[in-house]
């Protein structure tokens, strides 16, 4: 499938301009599709003018292709999904030449996330997708958050000294800067953020799934063959606001890339609030297979209904409630008087 000619640079609608930073990147807007709630992009070509996104992040690449994890491996829950797909993927060969040649022709900004199953192979897999230097590939999304899979993933992503010396040896194997996905598991996520920017990240993104369990009461069975999946969407919200603005607060300078149930332009602008310099949209794609750009629009209108002119004006705005007067209790002619 080709790509639809590129439409003219959009100027700015209702007083808003909604155009970015990410470190070195300038973004027309904050909203990115997220890496495993996209494929590789060609999918959704049906349902939205994927040329109008801000960019997208794919799905998890490996050196070598995987089949993922047996079914059922997805589930709907009250205010979200979970997920164990097992990072399921093309390898990197396959995704170089079959995936991205149509992602590098939307011109929107190309984020490959990948793993490996150990270090060698995430240095690996930097080293086989450094090929995409100024061929479309403008992040290399290095994910150690992934909780669906034996080895690799969020082994890394939980103890600051494996990470920054991880995202050292991946950095030093590739010209394209690296963004590091953050689990919400670690326990100390700030100096996670830390770890990584020091080992030179230019960013990182938050947060990924959280690992839960849902149960078919008939067949007293887990809904997901591997029992255990990575909750997302609205349910976690507030959880990735708390740790966006965590990061935020300890490393300020580090770009922040935001997600964890953007399923409106006002979550998104939440998600900016809080530190993020740009938002990923997953889960809502399953339910809204166009709503990225919709989010977007509802962000500009929003922005647009609260007076704010640009988006960097609000990363990282949010500031704490004011003290409350004290309580004092009514004077006594008051009193009387009643
Ligand atoms: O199971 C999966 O493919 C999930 C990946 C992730 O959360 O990074």
């Amino acid at each position: 499938m080709t790509a639809a000619p590129r439409p003219a640079a959009s100027l700015p609608l209702g007083g808003v301009d909604l155009s970015c930073r990410f470190g070195p990147l300038t973004l027309p807007h904050p909203v990115m599709t997220a890496s495993g709630c996209f494929a590789y992009g060609q999918k959704f070509a049906p349902f939205m003018d994927l040329r109008q996104l801000a960019g997208l992040s794919t799905k998890g690449i490996s050196p070598r292709p995987r089949p993922g994890n047996p079914l059922p491996r997805i589930c709907e829950t009250a205010a979200g999904m979970l997920n164990s797909i097992g990072l399921e993927n093309v390898g990197a060969e396959a995704f170089l030449s079959e995936k991205l040649p149509f992602l590098a022709d939307l011109g929107v900004s190309v984020w490959v996330n990948f793993f490996g199953e150990d270090a060698d192979e995430y240095v690996q897999c930097a080293r086989m997708l450094d090929a995409g230097h100024q061929r479309g590939i403008d992040v290399l999304e290095m994910n150690i958050s992934c909780p669906n899979i034996k080895k690799g993933g969020i082994e890394f992503g939980t103890v600051p000294e494996v990470a920054h010396a991880l995202t050292k040896r991946c950095v030093e194997a590739t010209r394209i800067p690296i963004v590091v996905k953050l689990s919400p598991n670690a326990a100390d996520l700030p100096a996670m953020a830390q770890a990584v920017a020091d080992a030179g990240a230019m960013g990182v993104s938050l947060i990924n799934t959280i690992t839960g369990m849902a149960i078919d009461v008939r067949t007293r069975r887990p809904r997901l063959a591997t029992t255990y999946g990575g909750l997302s969407g609205a349910a976690i919200k507030p959880i990735a606001l708390r740790m966006i603005h965590q990061v935020h607060r300890a490393v300020p300078e580090l770009p922040i890339c935001g997600m964890g149930g953007v399923g409106s332009g006002e979550d998104a602008l939440e998600l900016l609030m809080a530190g993020a310099s740009c938002v990923q949209v997953g889960t809502a794609n399953f339910a809204r297979p166009g709503g990225a750009l919709e989010i977007r629009d509802e962000l500009r209108a929003l922005m647009a209904e609260l007076g704010i002119a640009r988006v960097a004006e609000v990363i990282g705005c949010v500031e704490p409630l004011p003290p409350e007067p004290a309580w004092a209790p009514a004077p006594p002619d008051a009193e009387a008087s009643r």
